[in-house]
């Protein structure tokens, strides 16, 4: 558990710490509305201090003391320049405003408690702005390549919540959803194995999407973070697909993650929601650049490359080519292309990306990676033969 305290004048206090209440991840260790107390016991050492601006407004002689604590500050405030100052002077590493924070503070406390480790294993969010541009197939695919150069499980999650069809895609039964992970009392390592599905001849566990659309109404995004980052510890990467939109799940889901996967298909309506997203990320998630990699998706098929670097004012970082028919191909028998057809254009084209997020191949380890193309054992699907 992290620790958190908090200093918050009596209306948003009752909020905040309902909120920590509730939280599997945070302990609220001190709360109260008297900044000096807050800042003697973050002193004493916690994970994060959260403080409501109007607390700072009413002990400015205290900004200073805030801002000499070693711990992150995190501040809540109305959005107005003298709220911003406030927070800037007490060397807050991030605001949020009053009326956002409910949905934005998962995020933000994970960006802030989350200690750079080099050995973290890699979480890979997959996302645009436009739904059918190819999100779900390629992390599907990416996740078996990737798990193929780490030679470690690798899991791959729904977070597409409502609409997630990475199970079907894949034909897998899965024992369990999304669902059922974020209701795990205790999120162990063998619990959460249990719900996850393998698919074979690939070292890739999916953990699917729920199985009914209003299940996805009741998935918090606080508890979401905690499930990726328990899977995180216990495999090689996480590969997430993420739902069209910036619900508050998708938005703490693209926070959270190390490397977002941003893609595109070479025509001008996906361009333009492509440059919207850019801005966005930049602007108004403050995401650094190299958080973000383009990917073009059936390039070649539309507008140039060259073109879209210059509407987007960013170099395409990975490059997919159209496979023709063997992506639904591939979903028509439930098997990953990865899988289906090793050699396809498509398939041979995640290899740069899997190398940005495993950069050194790991020598095989354990016996769990089975043979690629191993026979399929029976299941749903095989309607269709290319
Ligand atoms: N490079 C490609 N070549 C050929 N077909 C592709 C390619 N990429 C994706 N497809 C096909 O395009 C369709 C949409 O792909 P996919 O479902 O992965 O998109 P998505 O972005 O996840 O869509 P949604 O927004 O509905 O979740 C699928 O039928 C898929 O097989
Ligand atoms: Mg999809």
């Amino acid at each position: 558990m992290r620790t958190v305290a908090v200093a918050a004048a009596e209306d948003l206090l009752g909020e905040l710490r309902r909120w920590f209440e509730s939280s599997p991840v945070y302990t609220l260790v001190w709360s109260g509305g008297d900044l000096r107390a807050a800042v003697n016991r973050a002193a004493e050492g916690v994970d994060v201090l959260v403080v409501d601006e109007a607390v700072l407004r009413d002990h400015l002689g205290w900004l200073e003391h805030v801002r000499a604590l070693t711990c992150p500050v995190l501040v809540v405030g109305p959005s107005d320049p003298a709220a911003f100052r406030h927070a800037l002077t007490a060397g807050a590493k991030d605001f949020l405003a009053r009326t956002e924070w409910p949905d934005l503070l998962a995020g933000a406390l994970e960006r802030l408690v989350r200690k750079p480790d080099s050995q973290s294993h890699p979480l890979v969010a997959v996302f645009s702005p436009k739904g059918g541009v190819g999100k779900t197939t390629l992390a599907a695919n990416l996740a078996c390549a990737v798990a193929e150069r780490a030679h470690g499980p690798v899991a791959l999650v729904d977070c597409d919540l409502q609409f997630g069809d990475l199970a079907t895609l894949l034909g897998l039964d899965p024992p369990a959803t999304v669902y059922d992970a974020v209701r795990l009392t205790r999120l162990s390592e063998e619990a959460l194995e249990r719900l996850l599905a393998p698919v074979p001849g690939t070292g890739v566990r999916l953990l699917a999407a729920p199985a009914q659309p209003l299940q996805a109404e009741e998935i918090r995004a606080e508890a979401m973070l905690a499930v990726l980052e328990a899977l995180r510890a216990s495999h090689a990467a996480v590969v997430v697909d993420t739902a069209l939109g910036y619900t508050d799940v998708n938005v703490a889901v693209l926070d959270f993650a190390d490397q977002l996967l941003l893609v595109a298909t070479p025509d001008v309506v996906t361009i333009r929601a492509t440059a919207r997203a850019l801005e966005l990320f930049r602007e108004g998630f403050g995401y650094p650049d190299d958080k973000i990699r383009l990917v073009l998706n059936r390039e070649g098929s539309g507008i140039g490359r060259d073109e879209v670097e210059a509407a987007l004012g960013r170099p395409v970082a990975f490059g997919l080519p159209s496979d023709g028919a063997w992506p639904v191909r591939a979903a028509n028998e439930g098997r990953p292309l990865w899988v289906y057809r090793a050699t396809s254009a498509f398939v041979r084209g995640l290899d740069p990306i899997a190398a940005t997020i495993v950069p050194d191949r790991t020598p095989p380890r354990r016996s769990w990676f089975r043979r690629r193309h191993a026979v399929r054992p029976p299941g749903p699907a095989a309607t269709f033969r290319g």
